[in-house]
């Protein structure tokens, strides 16, 4: 068993912010989350979060995923860190007593601020450390830009030669600072050859802290094997230190969301200026135009167009065959097949039948200072140019309002009727 230690208490000083690093959001989650669902899916079920900077705040953005905290509360460095997180697996060990005790057990100690790291990259290091029989494997990474990365320094200076140690940016000479091959802030650790080595590293170093990259330098220097994993995607291994690495990373994870989303049939007219953020579902068949952010949860059916200068927040759903356009915003709403809201309107908690048109500068007006309210649209109405609907309020089928109309909270228009004006009351039947 693989019990996880996630390091995330240091405040991120690069990022020059009051939330702590790990609490960022790159396309709708914070970075840990990333990390969190990495180790998940990558066989770690005991996953224990080392926080110290703004720990309250982290525990309750991440109180329901199931994790075991950890504090550092002073921040003395990754390696002082992750002692604090393998001593907390210790005793989650030590109290379940189906335990075989420490001596086979393994930890996966990793940065919290590598918000694309893989499963499928854990899992390998984690088959490499098996059958290669060592104490330690780490994880590496060839990059042609290796500036602020910990080097690994190999044997001899060979590309195959064996581990020797790792050497911190600040730290390294400039023999050391050509070395390309980078520490990516993953390690795969025999539990006590982690806790041995630690207790022979010191904070004699650039930055008086204790290194986590140090416990393996001691490791190799105790004769414990050292695996090195390298990997050759530069971008799977991106950290976050600063608000223009979170950018960078931001654009990475977004290309990525949008090339998986054109492998299954939508087109994306401009990846460029196209934002979906990670969790929405989009059918084939679907086109989104330009300048157009679609948020987490969102779902869109096939044969829906969407864009230029859309907004999709959380809980819309596009039924099929509907269309959405430019300067348009809508939340928590489901939009029915057929429907076109086309233009300049905003659509907040309404539920919308099948092939309604909602003219351009239709206003759902949700909420009233106090509450949001509800409004339901039956299928085939037409809401006229400018109208502005004041919930809760129901559109009874086929019923049109007149352009401009406002209509007001509970005067629900029956079915077929046509109402103008403010407030909006029913077009008097003209004599002929
Ligand atoms: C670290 C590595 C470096 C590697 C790089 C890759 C060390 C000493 N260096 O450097 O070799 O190339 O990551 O991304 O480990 N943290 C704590 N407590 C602390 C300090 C840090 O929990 O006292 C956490 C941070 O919140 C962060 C992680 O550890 O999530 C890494 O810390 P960071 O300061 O970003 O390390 P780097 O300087 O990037
Ligand atoms: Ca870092």
């Amino acid at each position: 068993m693989v019990s996880a230690v996630i390091l995330a208490a240091g405040k991120g000083t690069r990022m020059v912010s009051n939330t702590p690093k790990v609490l960022h959001p790159v396309l709708g989650q914070p970075l840990l989350g990333y990390v969190l669902e990495a180790v998940e899916a990558g066989g770690c079920t005991e996953r224990v979060v080392v926080i110290g900077y703004g720990k309250e705040q982290v525990r309750e953005v991440f109180q329901d995923r199931g994790v075991t905290w950890a504090e550092q509360d002073n921040q003395r460095g990754t390696g002082d860190a992750a002692s604090i997180g393998v001593e907390r697996v210790v005793e989650l060990l030590e109290s379940s007593k189906a335990s075989p005790g420490t001596e086979s057990q393994k930890v996966l100690i990793l940065n919290g601020d590598l918000p694309l790291i893989r499963a499928e990259t854990i899992q390998t290091l984690i088959e490499r450390h098996d059958s290669a029989g060592v104490g330690v494997t780490i994880l590496g990474c060839l990059r042609a830009d290796p500036s602020g990365y910990g080097r690994i320094v190999r044997e001899g200076g060979r590309a195959d030669g064996k581990f020797e140690a790792i050497v911190e940016h600040g730290d390294a000479d400039e023999a050391v600072l050509a070395i390309r091959e980078v520490n990516v802030g993953v390690y795969l650790f025999d539990l006590e050859v982690f806790r041995s080595a630690f207790a022979r590293t010191g904070t004699d170093n650039a930055q008086g802290e204790y290194y986590l990259t140090d416990v393996v330098t001691e490791a190799a220097a105790a004769g414990h094997g050292v695996g090195i994993f390298s990997i050759s995607d530069e971008a799977e291994v991106a950290q976050v230190n600063s608000r223009s690495d979170l950018a960078e990373v931001s654009g990475l994870l977004r290309r990525h969301i949008l090339d998986e989303l054109m492998a299954n049939g939508v087109t994306i007219d401009d990846p460029d200026t196209t934002y979906v953020e990670k969790g929405v579902r989009i059918g084939q068949d679907c086109r989104i135009l330009p300048f157009t952010y679609i948020h987490h949860g969102v779902e869109i059916e096939s044969g829906t167009e969407v864009g230029p200068f859309s907004r999709l927040r959380v809980g819309t759903i596009l039924r099929s065959g509907s269309s959405v356009g430019n300067f348009v915003e809508i939340k928590n709403s489901d939009i029915g097949s057929g429907t076109k809201v086309r233009h300049l309107s905003y659509v907040g908690d309404a539920d919308v039948g099948d092939h309604v048109n909602v003219g351009a500068g239709t206003v759902f007006a949700n909420y009233d200072g106090k509450k949001k309210h509800k409004t339901t649209v039956e299928e085939q109405v037409l809401i006229g140019s400018g109208t502005i609907l004041i919930p809760p309020l129901k559109l009874g089928r086929g019923c049109k309002t007149g352009a401009g109309a406002v209509v007001t909270r509970g005067n629900d228009v029956p079915d077929g009727v046509v109402v103008v004006g403010v407030p909006a009351r029913p077009l008097p039947v003209r004599e002929t």
